[in-house]
């Protein structure tokens, strides 16, 4: 979780990493921090609440100017969200400042043996251990460097961290929690957990490895504390737009992403073809195919579950990351698992891929972000070209991976030509289905909705997993309890929540028309408010969503019109469309 930034260039360090954060609070937003230095002394300044609305532009920096610095925006872990735990934070001496993604996993026996060396903690973080303990290690006689490697060396955990000495130095590490290297013009050096937070500046980037210091000082060395050794990596060229990741005329990330998704199908139209064809080797290959991941990305894979079956007429097996390791006994050489993450970074799902490496099987990935840790870790990776999801809430990100699982299924069923002209087509419905008529008439249904309490959603075969992403937008971000069920469970015990006026979501298609609206009839009948999206209308829906059949592709086009829904729900009830209470965008925590 959390976002980092770090400068040292000609510029003002204060300004390029306020703005650098402002495009990473997706990451965290409780509180935020900068420090710099004028090469002597370090000055922070920190507040509670986002960047965007509590950065104030006359805020008294007494280094400004100063072109060295580091910032965080943060998403609590250790200790609350107050002034005194949001980072940066110094060492007792007040020569330190560092800055820290993640979880230091020893740190209260850190803490315990530094108080017993007489230094004391102004905050509840397990981060403020880091600083003191860098300052422990340069009061034993090893330069700041030398004492960052000594205290890196004794924490456990995953996390990156950098640090700030007051004379300008700069270390960062990465371990096992993204962190990014941008070499920008005259040397120009830019650290940040994900590259959006430069972009404007620089597209030319450093990947960095586990273990990696970068060590900034002048320029730049990055030294591997595995191998111990000075070690090169090689410069890769970020091919996002710089515009893509800014909000441009739009209110907020949530609708300017939900309006992308009719170009993003169309780019995954234009997937080259060996890639897909690469992937279906595999899973023929394989005996055994595991599919993984979490929320959003997870009812992705559910999707596929059914088309694998249907058109590819075979079995594989899904399981949501974070259970994985506890499935890991029947991996062999021969088992394949598929991870899809959007982010690339997400704990859970590195951990179910490190548990399938561990059994020697082979792991292709499906995400969004190159050179991402789990696009590193994996044998392949197929990349989602949605460009840069900002909004918390997965929509572009989630559709590309469904269209991306079909095409591998229309591979496999020797159909990949027609599902590529059925997703050219289906973008140009998505136009239509996000349009202003579309948003305006969704609108209406969100005015009769925003005071419920609960909603529930119910769908069969495809519609299920569709029922379940919709439910999790709704709840995500107007906070309304939403539910999802299978059709069938409904009256499995789940019938006992519907009373008179209770909204009911009832996702239809051509194949499960009948069935389903036996379920709309069973709610109906108990006083539901029966909300029916689909092909066709009928007498029992007291609102109906009309989204045309699109068969295997259905869950793509029944998505829209829901995530169109959650963002005018949010709005009504004044809630944060993009930084949802609680969440973050890359969980990069277990
Ligand atoms: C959904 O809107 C997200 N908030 C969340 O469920 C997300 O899909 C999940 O954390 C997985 O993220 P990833 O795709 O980056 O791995
Ligand atoms: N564990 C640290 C804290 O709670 C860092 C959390 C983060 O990644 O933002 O302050």
């Amino acid at each position: 979780m959390c976002g980092i930034v770090a400068y040292k260039g000609d510029k003002d360090a204060s300004k390029v990493i306020r703005d650098g954060l402002k495009t990473l609070e997706y990451r965290g937003y409780d509180s935020w921090g900068i420090a710099t230095t004028d090469d002597s002394v370090i000055d922070v300044i920190k507040n509670i609440g986002k960047v965007s609305e509590t950065y104030d532009s006359n805020l008294k920096i007494s280094n400004n100017g100063s072109n060295k610095g580091i910032g965080h925006t943060r998403w609590a872990t250790h200790g609350g969200v107050t002034k005194e735990n949001a980072h940066p934070h110094l060492s007792q001496n007040g020569k330190i400042a560092v800055v820290h993604n993640g979880i230091i996993e020893n740190f209260q026996e850190q803490r315990t043996f530094l108080k017993k060396q007489n230094f004391s903690f102004l905050s509840d973080t397990d981060t403020e251990t880091i600083p003191n303990t860098i300052e422990y290690h340069m009061g034993r006689g090893y330069d700041f460097v030398e004492a960052a490697k000594r205290s890196f060396e004794h924490m456990d955990g995953q996390y990156a961290v950098v640090a700030l000495n007051h004379d300008g130095k700069i270390v960062a590490i990465r371990r096992e929690a993204p962190l990014v290297l941008g070499i920008g013009l005259n040397n120009e050096i830019f650290i940040a957990s994900d590259v959006t937070a430069f972009l404007e500046h620089t597209k030319n980037v450093i990947f960095l490895e586990e273990n990696d210091m970068v060590i900034v000082d002048g320029s730049f060395e990055i030294f591997n504390l595995y191998e111990n050794c000075v070690v090169e990596r090689p410069i890769s060229r970020i091919d996002w737009d710089n515009e893509a990741a800014k909000k441009g005329d739009f209110d907020h990330f949530f609708m300017k992403e939900i309006l992308e998704q009719a170009d993003v199908i169309n780019r995954i139209a234009n997937i080259e073809q060996s890639i897909i064809t690469d992937t279906v080797f595999d899973i023929k290959a394989a005996k055994g195919v595991y599919i993984v991941a979490c929320g959003t990305a997870a009812y992705a894979c559910m999707s596929g579950l059914y088309l694998f079956s249907k058109l590819a007429k075979m079995h594989i097996n899904f399981c949501v990351a974070s259970e994985f390791e506890h499935f890991k006994h029947f991996l062999t050489e021969d088992s394949l698992i598929i991870a899809i993450s959007q982010s690339g970074e997400t704990a859970d799902t590195l951990s179910a891929i490190r548990a399938a490496k561990s059994k020697g099987s082979k792991v292709i990935s499906i995400t969004n972000m190159v050179g991402s840790s789990i696009m590193r870790e994996s044998d392949k990776s197929i990349l989602q070209k949605a460009g840069p999801e900002i909004c918390v809430l997965s929509t572009k990100s989630y559709t590309s991976q469904l269209a991306i699982i079909a095409l591998i299924v229309y591979e496999m069923d020797g159909h990949f030509d027609e599902g590529i002209a059925s997703l050219r087509e289906l973008s140009r419905y998505i136009y239509y289905l996000t349009s202003k008529n579309s948003r305006d008439f969704i609108k209406s249904l969100s005015e009769k909705l925003k005071d419920v309490e609960h909603i529930y959603l119910l769908g069969r075969n495809l519609q299920y997993p569709t029922a379940l992403e919709a439910a999790l937008k709704i709840k995500e971000v107007s906070y309304i309890h939403a539910e999802a069920y299978a059709g069938g469970e409904l009256k499995h015990g789940n019938i006992a929540l519907i009373s008179e006026g209770t909204p009911c979501i009832i996702f239809t298609s051509d194949q499960t028309e009948k069935a389903i609206l036996s379920n709309a009839m069973e709610v109906k009948a108990r006083g539901a408010f029966v909300i029916g999206l689909g092909p066709k209308d009928n007498e029992i829906f007291d609102f109906f969503i009309k989204v045309r059949d699109a068969g295997d592709l259905n869950p793509i086009v029944q998505i829209i019109p829901m995530q169109i829904l959650a963002y005018q729900l949010a709005l009504l009830r004044n809630c944060d469309p993009d930084k949802p209470r609680n969440l973050a965008k890359s969980v990069t925590v277990k």
